[in-house]
């Protein structure tokens, strides 16, 4: 029943119906959002992160003075990217200092014929085969992130990445599990005696000073149904297991998963640990890749702003505020130049910036200083063919191990085709360490070994190519993302926050969305819009 609303005698659903009759169903629509119902364009805007990009117009517009300044990017990365994008769609004069020799930063998708250089001087060639690809660093969207909304600007394609399938397995070596289990068979057994003890908790009375008599029968309606509880709100398993022989023709009805573990077994093997991954905010499923690589981003982002506006290979040595801009030295194909700016957005990690030398001050030395790297890698298996799907009908999403290899992905792409580049490992802190100290043979090696465990023979023998990619190894880079001590708020991070002088920072590490192309954007965003205002009042 809806509720009368107070003061009117009139209820919800009479008051819209009629709104609807006098307004239209536009007027209802936002009626129903003013009241909570749906969701408003107030609500999609109030969402969305405040940003208005500079346009050529703010400077003719009345009252505002300035003129598009010259600004010099530091790094090449998501956050320099988006900054020379969206000053330069104002007219800025923008000039992007990359030090590698492509455009994206960790942004960095590999294909066969690449040849990647590790900062220890190893040389890792890359053999994949074509259309075969490897993201080594971001991988996946959040449906909410900007970061799609400047790959629906940039005509960048993208197709659902997934994060998360009921047949992808868990595998914890370390609780003595004999065989890897599907995510379908673990949350059955969890949620199944989980609610078991919750439903015969609360039958025996246990909660009833929490609960009202109509909440306790709600409670376990809602209970049985979630964990298929028999009677006596008792879990012995459910379809939701899965099925040793699938349903079919008549006949067939299906043969469901049996040998239902023990409560005790099933808390033991420790398989709930990962469930909670799912309710992220940022990890939730629908999630999205761009169609064919990650680094479609940067590419169409370097195209928008123009290519040659963009020097790859340009080392930055030295940043300086001088009394009217900023002084930018940086070494190219042997030559060192200056470049003069107006003002420069300093995007490149924190650690490099601190050890190149600069007039910025020792607030700003401490702030980058305070800035800690953090390790993750990956290696890519391409396999002569897809064995995870004919063979465990595994169409993507993740198997989730407490081997040092930590994540094993399957593609979201490819499906159905012939052969398919599985992330062997993604591993992070000290697991990732534990794989950059081998040489890229021994890394390969440790990964199949950890992986027959789960997959058996196949794992090692369909292998057609692989790569390693260590952050803590990637030159100019050297970390996957950061550890930033209270937050990008916290006071120690606050010269970092602001101008100092003529020289801005943006990048992932100062915004709440760490290790995501998100908060490089929204970081580049606030600096963009703080550097318009400032010029439009000078
Ligand atoms: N954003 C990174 C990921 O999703 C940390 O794996």
């Amino acid at each position: 029943m809806a509720e009368p609303q107070r003061g009117t005698g009139t209820s919800r659903r009479g008051f819209l119906r009629a709104v609807g009759v006098t307004g239209g169903a536009g007027a209802m629509f936002a009626t129903m959002g003013a009241l909570g119902l749906a969701p408003t364009a107030a609500y999609a805007a109030e969402k969305e992160a405040p940003f208005t990009a500079p346009r050529r117009g703010d400077f003719t517009l009345q009252g505002r003075g300035g003129k598009p300044a010259k600004v010099v990017v530091i790094g090449g990365g998501v956050a320099g990217l988006t900054s020379a994008y969206e000053l330069g769609k104002a007219g800025y004069d923008c000039t992007v200092l990359e030090a590698r020799d492509r455009v994206g930063g960790r942004n960095f998708t590999v294909r066969g014929g690449d040849a990647v250089t590790d900062l220890n001087g190893v040389t890792q060639k890359v053999t994949f085969s074509r259309d075969q690809y490897m993201n080594c660093g971001p991988a996946r969207l959040a449906q909410w992130m900007v970061t799609l909304d400047y790959c629906r600007e940039l005509g960048v394609p993208v197709e659902v990445f997934t994060n998360t399938n009921a047949s992808a397995l868990i595998y914890n070596e370390s609780t003595g599990m004999k065989a890897p289990v599907a995510y379908r068979t673990a949350k059955a057994d969890v949620y199944g005696y989980v609610s078991e003890l919750l439903a015969k908790a609360t039958n025996a009375g246990a909660l009833d000073a929490e609960l009202t008599a109509d909440d306790k029968e709600r409670l376990l309606t809602f209970l049985s149904s979630y964990g298929s509880l028999g009677s006596g709100y008792q879990y012995t398993g459910t379809e939701h297991r899965g099925f040793s022989v699938d349903p079919g023709a008549a006949g067939t009805p299906g043969t469901e998963l049996g040998d239902v573990p023990s409560l005790s077994a099933v808390f033991a093997s420790n398989v709930g640990r990962t469930f909670s991954f799912e309710f992220g905010y940022d990890q939730a499923m629908l999630m999205f890749q761009p169609v064919g690589g990650m680094d479609a981003i940067p590419m169409a982002f370097a195209k928008a702003i123009g290519p040659h506006k963009i020097l790859t290979g340009a080392a930055v040595t030295d940043v300086r505020n001088t009394s009217d801009g900023v002084e930018v030295t940086y070494t190219r194909n042997g030559t060192t130049k200056v470049l003069h700016a107006d003002y420069c957005i300093a995007t490149l990690a924190p650690w490099i910036l601190a050890r190149t030398p600069h007039n910025l001050g020792s607030a700003v030395q401490t702030a980058l200083q305070a800035v800690r790297p953090s390790q993750a890698s990956k290696i890519g298996l391409e396999y002569k063919s897809r064995w995870w799907e004919t063979d465990f009908k595994i169409m993507g999403g993740i198997t989730e191990t407490d081997m040092d290899l930590d994540h094993i992905w399957y593609p979201s792409y490819g499906h159905l085709g012939e052969r398919g580049t599985i992330i062997g490992y993604y591993n992070t802190g000290a697991h990732s360490d534990t794989y950059s100290a081998l040489a890229p043979a021994q890394r390969l090696e440790r990964a199949i070994a950890q992986g027959v465990k789960i997959h058996g023979d196949k794992y090692r023998s369909e292998l057609a190519a692989w790569y390693s990619h260590q952050w803590k190894l990637a030159p100019h880079i050297e970390a996957a993302w950061h550890s930033v001590p209270g937050g990008p708020d916290a006071p120690a991070f606050a010269p970092l926050n602001q101008a100092q002088g003529n020289v801005y920072f943006a990048g992932d590490y100062l915004s709440y969305l760490d290790a995501w192309q998100a908060g490089a954007i929204s970081s580049a965003r606030k600096v963009v819009t703080e550097l318009h205002q400032r010029v439009l009042t000078s």
